[in-house]
């Protein structure tokens, strides 16, 4: 898939965030809400749908494969399911844009059904390792031929029926249990999952919640996850939780711009999720819980961030997997902490939609700050408040999360920086810029 023109945006420093926002739905729940429902029997409703670009390339492969989805009004879809089983075979290739979800859970969606499909990406996604979900699909039957690398293009010859397997992950990806866990659905038998580091659980949580025999087994090995199949999926009615993952980028701008006060609705704080939120707390960030609820079988808060000054810390490890998308952002308020901030034990950061541990150490550097680079994180030596210089041209690299983690250390520079394609922002968060202009000109 070819990418638009780029898209320059300048940002400079602001005054204070105030004012109360929401974040647009959680897009990994979204992009589960609807393969889920594609595959009940029946219409199913979700509201809250993250209406960004990788949404909309599940929404849409989803319809090449026969499923009929409807976008009634803003956020809220309809889904007429195929059923389990029932996925036909798209006419053309599948276009998954930017997004790595869609395409890995999709992968195992065809897996196990008697269809073929080809997937396509952009020059990021291209560039993504594949054969993490290859491998598992491959031994239940799936005959899959790659570009070299284990890359895309590919094409998916699916089987039915497909073995099940018992698969413990070699790394710790949600995307890789969940490909394994879509391909078991269709498969006669127990497929099972074994997880030595929790994940993301969205998927379990939710297959549960449709109807899916899934069980989840705490060991000594890690989290064992069975699901039976061929299972029966029964239609859901299902509210999307706002996305902690773009929340982050307010929480980090609130807590580093002196006089922010900034009220973030309807926040996603599953446990499996909130990383960035611990680790913020640990530098000394006002974030308070407000509120605290379920919506659609998830917890759910509104967040009350304040600035504060933050202070380093040595980030622990264990945290990775929950915060594994909010590194950059982290980055970024660790070029604002006073002292050395240590975050290391994420080297998956190399493989998302750009290379994050060397775009982020290129991006801060060329803004003035003092970055430490190592094969799996970053060290970073925080400005204790000042201002940072700005002053550059930042490459965003088809990264929605590069683009949106600088214009918040633009917001805290000196002088202004230019990050030189911001469309990647439409991917996940496609109100990004107008709810900052609003919060920095608004009064709480
Ligand atoms: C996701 C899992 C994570 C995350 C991605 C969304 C998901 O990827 O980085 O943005 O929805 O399952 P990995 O499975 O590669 O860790």
């Amino acid at each position: 898939m070819s990418h638009p023109d780029p898209l320059p945006r300048q940002f400079v420093a602001s005054g204070p965030l105030k004012g109360a926002m929401t974040v647009p739905g959680d897009k990994s729940i979204s992009h589960r809400a609807l393969m889920f429902a594609a595959l009940a029997v029946g219409t199913s409703r979700i509201e809250g749908l993250l209406e960004g670009e990788d949404v909309l390339a599940t929404a849409a492969a989803l319809r090449a494969m026969g499923a009929t989805i409807t976008r009634l009004k803003d956020g809220i879809w309809e889904v007429s399911g195929v059923g389990v089983g029932g996925l036909l075979q798209p006419a053309q290739a599948l276009d998954m844009g930017n997004s790595g979800t869609s395409t890995r859970l999709l992968m195992g969606l065809v897996a196990s059904h008697p269809i073929t499909a080809t997937f396509v990406g952009d020059a990021s996604l291209s560039a993504r390792p594949m054969g993490r979900v290859i491998d598992p699909l491959s031994q239940m039957g799936a005959d899959i031929t790659a570009s070299p690398g284990g890359r895309l293009p590919l094409m998916v010859r699916g089987i039915c029926p497909a073995v099940p397997i018992s698969y413990t992950l070699p790394v710790a990806s949600a995307q890789v249990k969940s490909a394994v866990l879509l391909a078991g659905l269709n498969t006669p038998g127990i497929t099972r999952v074994i997880e030595p580091v929790a994940t993301r659980d969205h998927s379990e949580r939710m297959l549960l919640g449709f109807g899916a025999q899934i069980t989840v087994e705490e060991t000594d090995q890690g989290r064992i996850i069975s699901i039976t199949g061929e299972a029966e999926l029964t239609p859901q009615s299902i509210t999307v939780p706002g996305d902690p993952s773009s929340a982050a980028f307010f929480a980090v701008a609130a807590s580093i711009i002196p006089g922010s006060d900034v009220l973030i609705a309807n926040v996603g704080l599953n446990p499996t999720r909130t990383g960035l939120f611990t680790a913020l707390t640990m530098m000394g960030a006002d974030i308070v819980q407000e509120n605290p609820r379920f919506v659609g079988g998830e917890p759910v808060a509104d967040l009350r961030v304040r600035h504060a000054p933050l202070h380093a810390i040595t980030v622990p490890h264990e945290l990775a997997p929950s915060m594994i998308d909010e590194y950059p952002i982290l980055f970024v308020a660790a070029a604002m902490a006073s002292g050395r901030t240590a975050a290391r034990g994420a080297h998956e950061l190399r493989v998302k939609e750009s290379d994050r541990i060397a775009t982020m150490a290129t991006a801060l550097t060329a803004i003035g700050v003092g970055v430490e680079e190592y094969e799996d994180g970053l060290a970073i030596t925080g400005s204790a408040g000042a201002p940072l210089r700005g002053d550059a041209m930042i490459a965003s690299r088809l990264d929605h999360r590069i683009a949106m983690s600088m214009a918040i250390a633009g917001l805290a520079s000196h002088k202004a920086l230019t990050i030189d394609d911001v469309s990647p922002v439409a991917t996940s968060f496609p109100t990004f810029f107008e709810t900052l202009d609003a919060l920095a000109g608004m009064a709480l």
